[in-house]
């Protein structure tokens, strides 16, 4: 973990877009299931087929997702990864890999179910960004067929 303190977190959430206008109440929540971790480049940050047992967010550097040993994403701060899993059950549908030394919140599975159910606002956010993903995919495989 690289922030002690729980006011240097609460102040590094509340510059997420995910977490944009949250109240502190909800922001000191979502502090208290949330890790700091800094992984090097070229970490395996999710492995495809694996079991999903945490969801990601990127507060500094970047990475890309690969599905079979193709890139078809790239992220980079404020994105999230590893919803997926943790929404249907099913094993991780890419890998994930850090570009850059990478800083990251990490919130265990258990800890995300309970923040979707309390935190407004979370599941359309959610929502949205999967949506502009399966868009962004349907554009990358109309353009290749
Ligand atoms: P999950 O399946 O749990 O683990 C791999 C993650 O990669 C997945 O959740 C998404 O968060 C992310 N991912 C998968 N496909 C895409 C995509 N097309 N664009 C952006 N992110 C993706």
């Amino acid at each position: 973990m690289l922030l002690r303190r729980h006011s240097d977190k609460v102040d590094v959430l509340k510059k997420v877009p995910l977490f944009s206008g949250l109240s502190r109440r909800h922001l000191d929540h979502i502090a208290r299931e949330a890790d700091e971790v800094k992984e090097e480049a070229d970490t395996i940050l999710v492995r495809q087929g694996g079991l999903g047992r945490e969801f990601l967010l990127i507060l500094e550097g970047g990475a890309r997702v690969e599905k079979d040993g193709q890139t078809i994403a790239r992220l980079g701060p404020g994105d999230f990864f590893g919803e997926m899993s943790l929404i249907d059950g099913m094993p991780r549908s890419a890998s994930v890999i850090a570009e850059s030394p990478t800083v990251l919140l990490v919130i265990e599975a258990r800890s995300f179910q309970n923040l979707l159910d309390t935190v407004p606002g979370l599941q359309k956010k959610i929502l949205v960004t999967l949506s502009a993903r399966l868009r962004a995919a349907d554009a990358r495989l109309a353009s290749i067929n």
